[in-house]
């Protein structure tokens, strides 16, 4: 079975991770990048493989060690990831696209296509990148939506990026997925990755020495767009969780739901869990989302999935959730 993940840093606190041993270098043509800015930082950085395939176990490390991302909110990012996107026999996941290098596949439907799949945690709505309706390109830097985070931090974050502005800009991506895409949905699994990822820039990419939850411009364009440590860059104070998303989510409450019948038919999902249920949103990703991709594994595969889905848990255990045994216990 895969190695369980590593727990919490033992020195959490900021240190300079822009640093000699971690230089950046641009990727080779053949190396993977996909749709997370922080994580094609790290591969460039050389704390995850730069060739853009890495193990979760290792891809926790490194979100820990170079954003101080606290450990809870690592594993459950990385293996609600992993178990939909990533090979779980050789435990490799490519970071973008689908890839041989992660090994042979597992019988269909599973896909282990990347983290690029769309709506199995990939989804609509992101801020600098485009929805899948819009060119099927879910993973490039785009400028044109970038200025539109520039603007909403200008116009709300007094040229910052703040809870205010993000509160905003949120909304915004939302309305423009609901008047433009006519497959626009935000249920769960997309709804914890969207609001996480609202905050996870003013959490995770402010300097550890300024710490006041203003994300200078600038530093978002290094991240957001060159995939690149700021210089100097140190890593945050503490380690950090997402749950500042939730004033985020109280600026503009939205439900989770998708359009239904075309642009401008938003309508509520009751069966999504809502952000704050952090449990269930545990368990309708495992029961749900995992399970009609993997609905009779054996042998290794099954294995492998029981592991991961009790380290996904293990994000979870700390908020006093129930693990769930779909696949049974060992
Ligand atoms: C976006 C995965 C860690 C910040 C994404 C996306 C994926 C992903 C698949 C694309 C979702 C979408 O926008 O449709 C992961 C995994 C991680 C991880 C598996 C492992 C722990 C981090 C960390 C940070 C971060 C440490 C911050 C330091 C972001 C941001 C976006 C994003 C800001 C949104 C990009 C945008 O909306 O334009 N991540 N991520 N992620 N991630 Fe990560
Ligand atoms: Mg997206």
């Amino acid at each position: 079975t895969p190695p369980p993940p590593p727990g919490p840093l033992e020195f959490g606190g900021t240190k300079l991770v822009n640093d000699a041993e971690h230089p950046f270098m641009d990727p080779k043509d053949t190396d993977i990048r996909g749709p997370c800015p922080a994580l094609n930082t790290l591969a460039n950085h050389g704390y995850i493989n730069r060739n853009g395939i890495d193990t979760p176990s290792n891809i926790v490390r490194a979100a820990m060690e170079g954003f101080n991302m606290h450990n809870n909110l690592a594993k459950f990012t990385c293996y609600s990831a992993f178990v939909v996107n990533g090979n779980m026999v050789t435990d490799l996941l490519s970071i973008g696209e689908k890839s041989a290098k992660t090994g042979p596949d597992p019988p269909q439907p599973a896909i282990v296509g990347g983290l690029n799949t769309h709506n199995v945690f990939e989804g609509d709505s992101s801020m600098t990148r485009a929805d899948f309706y819009d060119n099927g390109d879910v993973e490039s830097f785009n400028e044109t939506l970038f200025q539109g985070f520039i603007e909403y931090s200008y116009r709300f974050g007094g040229g910052r990026y703040n809870l205010t502005a993000a509160g905003e800009y949120r909304l915004k991506r939302t309305l423009d997925g609901i008047q433009n895409n006519p497959t626009f949905t935000i249920a769960s699994p997309r709804l914890f990755s969207a609001y996480s990822e609202s905050v996870n820039p003013i959490n995770l990419w402010v300097d550890g020495r300024q710490d006041d939850g203003q994300l200078r411009l600038d530093h978002a364009r290094s991240f957001f767009e060159a995939a690149r440590f700021p210089d100097d860059f140190h890593r945050p104070a503490r380690p950090m969780t997402a749950d500042n998303e939730e004033v985020v989510l109280a600026a503009h409450p939205i439900e989770p739901g998708g359009n239904i019948n075309g642009v401008n038919t938003y309508t509520v999902d009751p069966n999504s869990p809502r952000l704050p249920d952090k449990c269930s949103i545990y368990e309708h990703h495992v029961n749900y989302t995992l399970r009609t991709l993997y609905p009779n594994p054996t042998g290794n595969l099954l294995d492998a999935i029981r592991a991961n889905v009790h380290y996904f848990y293990t994000s979870v255990q700390e908020r006093g959730c129930t693990e769930i045994y779909p696949y049974g216990r060992v």
